[in-house]
C-alpha cells in the first residue's frame, strides 16, 4: 500500500488560501497536476498513491473525471478568491496511478476543465503519463485532439528478466508500437528508464538504453531504482528472494547512462532527466523545482501557492466523498517561512544544470563550496561565477553534496 502523508496543519473546509500567497505572483507560473490513482496491477516495487480494482473500498473508476472536475472549479474559485489575478495555464500533467486506464474522453473532459477555468498560454506543454500496455493508435490519435501536446510512457526496461523483476506488465515490442503512433499523432515523447533492478546487469542496461534510443525520444527520464518500505520488492529483498540493488553497479549504470545519452545528442538538465535541446525539456518538472505554483487535484495530490503548500485525502473513496460534499479535498498543509523555503531552494536547485546560485547558501553551505571543488563533486569554473553546478560524479553523489551545503 501507498506510505502515509505527512502530518502539517488543517486544512480549511472551503480551500480558502491566505491573502499573503499574492506576494510576487508576477513572477510565477501556474501549472496543474492531475493525478489519477488507478493501475491494473500494483508493480512490486512502487508505493505511490495508487489502487488497483479490490482496493477501491467503494471509489468508483466511472466517477473519478467529474470529481476531478470539480476539484479544478473549486480550484479556479479559491485562486480568485485568495485575489490573485487571472493566470493562464503554462503546464499541464496528467499523472498516476495510470491515466490511460480511463477512457479518452475522460481525459478530454478533465482538460477541458482546466481550459474553462483559467485558459492555457499559447504552446502549453500538456502532458500524460501512459503505460505501453494501455494505450493504442486511436486513444492517441484522440489525446492530441483533445489538446494533449506530449506523452511519457514507462518503458523502464527493454530486457524482459528486468521487467519481470519489477513485475511490468508491458510485452517491451510494444514500445517501439506506441511511441510511432504517439508521434504519427503529432504528440512529443518521453521515455521513463529504471536502473539497477536486482539481477540487471550492465549488459542489459546497455541494451535497454540503445532500444530507448532507436525510438529518438525528445526527453528521457533514467532513475535508479528506489526500494521503497512497505513494497513488496522490500519484503522480498528482506526474505532474500530478491537480491538488494548493488550501488556500485548503479553508479556504473548512471554513468554509461550519461555518456550514452550525450553522444547521442542528450543534455542533462536535471540529475535524472536529458532532452533532445532545450525546448523539450519538461517544462512541468521545471516549475516543480523553481518553486512556481502547481494545483494538485485528485487523492493524495499536493499543491503550491505563493509558499503555502497543502496535500490532500489519501484515499479515492475519501476524495469521492469531499467531493460530493462540496468541500475541499484537503486533508493538511503548512506555510512555509522563508528559512524553508531557501532549503527547498537547495535542495531542489542543485540538482539542476542551471545549478544554484551560491546566494542562496548560508555562511557555513559557502565554505563548504571549495571543499566540494577539490573533491570533484563541484564545477570550479562555474563556483566563480557565483553558482553550484555538480560535475557527473557530483551528480551522482547529490544527497551527500545537499548534506555538506546544509550542514544541521
Ligand atoms: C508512478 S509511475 C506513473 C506512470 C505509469 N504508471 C508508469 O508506471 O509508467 C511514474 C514513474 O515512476 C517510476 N517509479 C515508481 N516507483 C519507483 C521506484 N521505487 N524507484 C524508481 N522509480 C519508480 C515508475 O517506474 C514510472 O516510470
Ligand atoms: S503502473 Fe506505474 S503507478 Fe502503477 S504500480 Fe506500476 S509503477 Fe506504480
Amino acid at each position: 500500500m501507498p506510505g502515509a502523508l505527512p502530518l502539517g496543519d488543517p486544512a480549511p473546509v472551503d480551500g480558502s488560501l491566505p491573502a499573503s500567497v499574492v506576494e510576487g505572483v508576477a513572477d510565477r507560473n501556474l501549472g496543474v497536476y492531475l493525478h489519477v490513482p488507478f493501475c491494473r496491477v500494483r508493480c512490486g516495487y512502487c508505493d505511490f498513491n495508487t489502487y488497483t480494482g479490490d482496493e477501491l473500498r467503494g471509489a468508483r473508476r466511472d466517477d473519478y473525471a467529474q470529481e476531478a472536475v470539480d476539484e479544478v472549479r473549486l480550484a479556479g474559485r479559491v485562486l480568485e478568491g485568495a485575489g490573485l489575478p487571472p493566470r493562464p495555464v503554462s503546464t499541464v500533467f496528467f499523472g498516476g496511478g495510470t491515466p490511460t486506464m480511463l477512457p479518452h474522453s475522460d481525459l478530454a473532459a478533465m482538460l477541458s476543465s482546466v481550459v474553462d477555468t483559467w485558459g492555457l498560454v499559447d504552446g502549453a506543454e500538456v502532458t500524460t503519463e501512459a503505460n505501453p500496455d494501455s494505450v493504442d493508435a486511436e486513444y492517441l490519435e484522440a489525446l492530441a485532439t483533445a489538446g494533449f501536446t506530449r506523452v511519457s510512457f514507462g518503458m523502464q526496461s527493454a530486457v524482459p528478466s528486468v521487467l519481470a523483476t519489477l513485475e511490468r506488465t508491458h510485452d517491451p515490442e510494444r514500445v517501439p508500437l506506441v511511441v510511432r503512433w504517439a508521434r504519427d499523432a503529432g504528440l512529443d515523447v518521453s521515455l521513463d528508464l529504471i536502473y539497477g533492478t536486482p539481477g540487471e546487469t550492465i549488459d542489459d542496461w546497455s541494451r535497454s538504453l540503445d532500444v530507448a534510443l532507436e525510438q529518438e525520444p525528445d526527453h528521457l527520464s533514467a532513475y535508479s531504482l528506489i526500494v521503497e518500505d512497505g513494497t513488496k520488492l522490500a519484503r522480498q529483498i528482506r526474505r532474500g528472494e530478491v537480491a538488494q540493488p548493488d550501488d556500485d553497479t548503479a553508479a556504473d549504470m548512471y554513468e554509461l547512462a550519461d555518456d550514452r545519452l550525450a553522444a547521442a545528442g542528450y543534455g542533462w538538465y536535471e540529475v535524472s532527466n536529458w532532452a533532445r535541446d532545450e525546448q523539450h525539456r519538461s517544462r512541468h518538472n521545471l516549475s516543480y523545482w523553481q518553486g512556481h505554483d502547481w494545483w494538485g487535484v485528485g487523492p493524495g495530490a499536493h499543491s503550491h501557492v505563493g509558499g503555502v503548500r497543502w496535500w490532500n485525502v489519501k484515499h479515492p473513496a475519501a476524495y469521492g466523498q469531499r467531493m460530493a460534499a462540496g468541500e475541499s479535498p484537503g486533508a493538511g498543509r503548512e506555510t512555509l517561512d522563508a528559512e524553508t523555503r531557501r532549503v527547498e531552494r537547495v535542495l531542489l536547485a542543485v540538482r539542476m544544470r542551471e545549478g544554484l546560485p551560491t546566494s542562496d547558501l548560508d555562511p557555513e553551505g559557502r565554505a563548504a563550496v571549495a571543499g566540494l571543488i577539490a573533491d570533484g563533486w563541484v564545477e570550479g569554473r562555474e563556483a566563480l561565477a557565483g553558482r553550484v553546478v555538480l560535475t557527473r560524479t557530483g551528480r551522482l553523489m547529490a544527497d551527500a553534496v545537499v548534506r555538506r551545503l546544509l550542514p544541521v
